[in-house]
């Protein structure tokens, strides 16, 4: 029928509700999309818990996937990441316009490794009251994310790859990364690269954002869960940031938000970030003039200040 299919992880909490707000905002645009509904509600097999194997055919089979918040379940985000290899998040941080903070003019964009160093899931007790936890480094998908990085930065035109590192004190696991980024820049001589040490960014990001609006930033794994939440403080919370899981062949997009049960079900929650990861998703599906209209119906809202109805009014602007 000439739609595309994707796989919809509604979450828990406010979850079906902004999944909700999404499929009505779609519908309105005519975007070509039909939403297959998973259950990613983890499943005992074989005395192991799994998640439902439906699941993973059905975004296996449509290489796209859109979740929102999941509750109480880490391992269970940690494991749709490395069930599907999504090596790249990209986390970008816009200000909008109707949502006033201490920042103006921001526009970041952290893109992490999503699937090793202190996220290996690796660790030993040595002997009692001594522990120890492996962040492993491979230049393998060091190498992976940092192609991404450069090409991702070619194709929206920022042209900066900026490697955000702490190998001064982990000389070898980030000296690796380090390494590799250095290698790999050879390869996009178009490409501006540099690299600085976390705790810089950290000082220098609050200070002052825009001297990074035209960089990409790329980092290990921890370091980019943390930067990106800071980064997304500058703007008004991980409620306005829309994130993407990529991969070679599946890829995931995603309100990092939490599932707000306390809110649930009072028509409350915005959706803000969960449209931002659809618009994220459609621009990766090459649904660029759907991508663009939802995304210009969001921001009119958004400027006028609504938050109340906010699908509604979202409606009203497409129609
Ligand atoms: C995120 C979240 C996850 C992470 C949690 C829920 C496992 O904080 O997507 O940033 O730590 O990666
Ligand atoms: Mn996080």
């Amino acid at each position: 029928d000439g739609k595309f299919t994707v796989s919809l992880i509604e979450g828990d909490g406010i979850g079906p509700e902004i999944s909700q707000s999404v499929k009505d905002i779609f519908e309105a645009a005519n975007v070509p999309i039909k939403w297959e509904p998973v259950d990613v509600t983890p499943r005992l097999k074989d005395g192991k818990t799994v998640i439902p194997d439906e699941t993973i055919d059905s975004i296996s089979r449509n290489y796209v996937a859109l979740k929102g918040p999941l509750a109480g379940h880490v391992s269970l985000n940690l494991t749709l990441r490395r069930t599907f290899n999504l090596f790249a998040n990209v986390r970008p941080c816009k200000s909008i316009q109707g949502y006033k903070t201490p920042y103006d003019g921001v526009d970041t964009v952290l893109i992490r490794e999503n699937t090793e160093g202190e996220y290996s899931g690796i660790e030993h007790v040595v002997v009692d009251g001594v522990v120890q936890s492996i962040k492993l480094i491979t230049r393998k998908a060091s190498e992976r994310v940092l192609r991404f990085a450069f090409q991702y930065a070619q194709e929206v035109g920022k042209n900066k790859v900026r490697a955000v590192h702490k190998a001064t004190i982990m000389k070898m696991s980030d000296g690796l990364f380090l390494n590799t980024a250095r290698e790999l820049s050879k390869e996009f001589p178009a490409v501006e690269f540099d690299a600085e040490l976390l705790d810089n960014t950290c000082l220098k990001v609050v200070t002052d954002p825009t001297p990074y609006n035209d960089k990409v930033l790329v980092m290990p794994n921890l370091y980019g869960d943390i930067l990106s939440d800071m980064c997304a403080g500058l703007i008004g919370g991980l409620g306005l940031t829309p994130s993407g899981n990529i991969g070679d062949e599946c890829s995931i997009f995603e309100a990092v938000h939490g599932s707000a049960p306390d809110i649930a079900g009072k028509g409350l929650a915005n959706p803000t970030a969960l449209l931002l990861s659809s618009i994220m998703m459609l621009q990766h599906m090459g649904l660029h003039t759907e991508a663009n209209r939802i995304q210009k119906a969001i921001f009119d809202v958004l400027a006028e200040g609504k938050t109340h109805e906010y699908a509604a009014a979202v409606i009203q602007k497409l129609a």
